[in-house]
């Protein structure tokens, strides 16, 4: 399997957030102590112990980043080295063997590399969603760490995460569940987290959000995070971020944080209550797929709670997608040096 050379025949400018087969996917397999090389193969099917420990227990990890095409044609990376060291971290918090960052980056270079024809063209708003994931496999009842492991990358093109790209959006808060404990798994990128939000997901679509944004799990409180996305707020020349031990420490909210002290804005992470809303002037939900979404609208206890005129996106927000996304296609200087070009 080799460099794709033409793209694949897709609506680039229509593509959902879902999954789409490419060509192949990179495999690794866990056994005896060792992790094996990485295989390319174009099966999107895995054969596992019904007993595999990831299938009850919920010994999985994963992580999300995106691959663009530039306008010289150059197909480049997001900062895949915080996926590889955050992967490490969820990892060794629920007892995987950890996966070297060199294999992890070596896996998302090949995966991508041989997936070219599906890395979205320049210019389109689409993306290469790259997904690295981790089980625990072979037959085991009693609870306890899988003596075997498949670490698999698979790749999909796909489009903005909520439908229309850079548009605002209404969040609810979600009070009734929590996505975490107060000394859980909230802060690594593991399966159950998304399982156990699933009954908060369900929460606020009913109510006709969508978006969620769950409070701090122990007093209800302090803000956490979105279900799929960290919370920022921008009050006059601040960017506020939650500091929380239960969410997810998302590498796009690391991102804009830079981008917006290089703005000359001040970076305040810290608990944020939820009380404090009113004072907001532009709320975003940041994240890989999200992007960033502008919030302009937070229903809290049946009240609503507007962000800038009219629900249109505030200028900040605006500014950070714009400058986050430029130099993500390479548009803007790569200052920072977030780019891993696939050679
Ligand atoms: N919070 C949660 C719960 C997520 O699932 C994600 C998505 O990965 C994020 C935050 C954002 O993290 P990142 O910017 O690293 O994608
Ligand atoms: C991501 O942004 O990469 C995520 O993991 C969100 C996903 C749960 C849809």
């Amino acid at each position: 399997m080799g460099m794709v050379k033409d793209k694949a025949r897709l609506d680039w400018k229509n593509l959902p957030f879902d999954y789409i087969n490419t060509e192949c996917n990179i495999r690794y397999y866990y056994k005896d102590g060792r992790w094996s090389d990485g295989e390319l193969v174009s099966d999107e099917m895995i054969s596992l112990h019904m007993a595999a420990p990831a299938l009850h227990y919920g010994q999985e990890a994963f992580e999300g980043l995106k691959a663009f095409e530039t306008a010289e044609g150059k197909i480049v990376i997001f900062r895949p080295i915080e996926n590889a060291k955050r992967l490490k971290r969820s990892c060794e918090r629920i007892y995987i063997p950890a996966i070297p960052e060199d294999m992890f980056l070596e896996g998302v270079r090949k995966v991508v590399k041989a997936n070219a024809g599906f890395v979205p063209p320049y210019g389109t708003g689409a993306s290469l969603y790259i997904r690295p994931l981790v089980i625990g496999v072979g037959g085991k009842v009693g609870l306890g760490p899988a003596d075997e492991y498949i670490f698999i990358i698979f790749v999909t093109p796909v489009g903005p995460y909520y439908k229309g790209g850079f548009k605002p959006v209404k969040a609810i808060v979600i009070e009734e569940f929590d996505r975490a404990a107060p000394l859980g798994v909230g802060d690594c990128k593991v399966g159950g987290n998304y399982a156990a939000g699933l009954r908060g997901r369900q929460f606020h679509i009913d109510k006709g959000y969508p978006i969620g944004l769950f409070l701090d799990p122990k007093e209800k409180k302090y803000i956490d995070e979105f279900g799929t996305s960290n919370f920022i707020a921008v009050q006059g020349n601040q960017y506020i971020t939650p500091d929380s031990s239960s969410i997810l420490p998302s590498i796009t909210n690391d991102s804009l944080a830079v981008i917006s002290s290089d703005m000359g804005m001040d970076i305040i992470k810290r608990p944020v209550q939820i009380d404090e809303i009113e004072n907001f002037d532009e709320i975003g939900a940041v994240g890989t797929a999200a992007v960033i979404t502008p919030v302009t609208l937070i229903n809290y206890r049946g009240k609503d709670y507007n962000f800038k005129d009219g629900g249109n996106a505030g200028p900040v927000i605006t500014e950070l997608y714009n400058r986050l996304v430029r130099i993500q296609t390479g548009d803007m200087e790569d200052k920072f040096g977030w780019l891993d070009v696939v050679e």
